[in-house]
């Protein structure tokens, strides 16, 4: 081979060959991993879109005729939610020509009607039901602090359920982690966590037995409970000190109080919301919800003696631990924010409904009875840890 003749290429290939050992050298940097890396789960569900598939009169007649949305029952004695600033929301809707209001008077005209179960009086209903009207089962607790409502009474969902008519996004909307450019805000963040894992319970005798799962993994690795299930207090003046104290800690117990199909609740969000690897307890299936390899779930591990030493390894190996930031890298193939497309923002419950009510033709619909769907098919367990594991300790 003519030496002097690749000696132009060699030059060539010379800067080629630096550049690339400098993006070897970046992407295997702690936090910073190449962007076809970042995965995010596409098996999601969602039916709460608003989209205009012909079956919608233009916008200048649906805001002529707005529907109205009747709260009829409160909500654990106190305003829905959605009638505050979660009803805000509706704004940002395509179809936002609706109007919800607890104003009994206007049952009459009211085109959807909507009720919580544990609100709801029997000999307390609307004089009359007419036939365009839906009445809406509405619910946010597991079934183990709920019921499936009077048989006969209802045409829509509306709960956490990914299989809901609507899909309730009080909790997931909070769903807003940081999103990062730099190798360095990871850095920063692993500086910040002179904690080890943090723990928030009021009620400690909760279905899911997660107590008694805490005190096992306790026996292998210290866990701060906060609360009156355990030793510490984060006095809540403000929410956003505790806020920052979870943020000074690696990992966050999210346990929920029930397992049952898909419950979550705002504990499930709020580690993200602080740059804190969330660890799971519950009957969901997070990589439905949450970006994968962003969380920690109980029910991969065989025993909590197994998860206290992953979580040792992630304690001490800043590599890592980064591997659950993965996700906040900004990229091109990361849309919505690095969200999954149901977790948008403008993926919003309201708007499904909405969009609903103005249909020309009405998806006609009634429920016998929620009983075999919100209790029976929920598949809720009720665990005993102490048993369960006694034989791996
Ligand atoms: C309720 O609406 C019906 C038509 O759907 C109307 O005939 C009736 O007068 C209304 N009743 C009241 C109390 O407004
Ligand atoms: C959760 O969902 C993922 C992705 O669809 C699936 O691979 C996995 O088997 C599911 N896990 C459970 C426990 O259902
Ligand atoms: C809402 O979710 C659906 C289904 O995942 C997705 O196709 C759509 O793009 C999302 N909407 C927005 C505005 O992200
Ligand atoms: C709701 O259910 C009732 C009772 O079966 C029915 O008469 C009504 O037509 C249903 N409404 C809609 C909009 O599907």
């Amino acid at each position: 081979m003519n030496f002097t003749r690749t000696k132009p290429y060699a030059l060539l290939f010379l800067p080629v060959g630096l550049l690339c050992w400098f993006c070897v050298v970046q992407y295997t940097k702690p936090g910073q991993l190449p962007p076809d890396e970042i995965i995010l789960s596409d098996a999601v569900i969602t039916k709460a879109v608003a989209h205009d598939d012909g079956n919608l009169p233009p916008k200048a007649d649906r805001a002529k005729h707005p529907k109205i949305i009747l709260f009829w029952t409160s909500f654990f004695g106190g305003k829905n939610s959605y009638l505050g600033e979660e009803g805000e929301r509706l704004k940002i809707c395509i179809v936002s020509e609706c109007i919800m209001t607890d104003d009994r008077s206007l049952w009459n005209t009211s085109d959807a009607l909507i009720f919580h179960p544990l609100d709801f009086n029997p000999s307390d209903v609307p004089p009359v039901r007419h036939a365009h009207q839906y009445y809406i089962y509405f619910v946010l607790e597991s079934p183990h602090h709920s019921n499936a409502g009077p048989p006969g009474f209802f045409n829509l969902t509306f709960t956490y359920r990914l299989d809901s008519d609507i899909i309730a996004d009080n909790y997931l909307q909070y769903f807003r982690p940081s999103l990062w450019t730099k190798a360095e805000e990871f850095d920063a963040v692993w500086r910040r966590k002179t904690r080890g894992i943090a723990m928030f319970a009021s009620n400690c005798g909760a279905p899911s037995d997660r107590s008694n799962y805490v005190k096992l993994l306790q026996r292998y690795i210290p866990v701060d409970v906060y609360g009156s299930c355990g030793t510490m207090q984060c006095t809540r003046d403000t929410k956003e000190k505790c806020d920052n104290l979870v943020g000074e800690y690696k990992f966050y117990l999210a346990f929920e109080n029930s397992i049952c199909r898909d419950y979550i609740t705002e504990k499930a969000i709020r580690p993200y919301a602080v740059d804190t690897v969330p660890i799971f307890l519950s009957g969901a299936n997070y990589s439905h919800m949450f970006p994968t390899d962003s969380f920690i779930d109980v029910q991969d591990f065989k025993s909590p003696k197994h998860l206290a030493r992953h979580l040792q390894h992630l304690s001490h190996d800043k590599d890592a631990y980064s591997a659950y930031f993965r996700f906040r890298y900004r990229t091109r193939t990361n849309p919505h924010n690095g969200l999954p497309p149901r977790l948008a923002p403008d993926n919003v419950s309201l708007c499904k409904l909405c969009e609903m009510l103005h249909a020309k033709k009405r998806v006609r619909k009634f429920y016998p009875n929620l009983e075999d769907w919100w209790v029976k098919q929920a598949d809720c367990k009720q665990p005993q840890w102490n048993t369960f594991y006694k034989d791996m300790l």
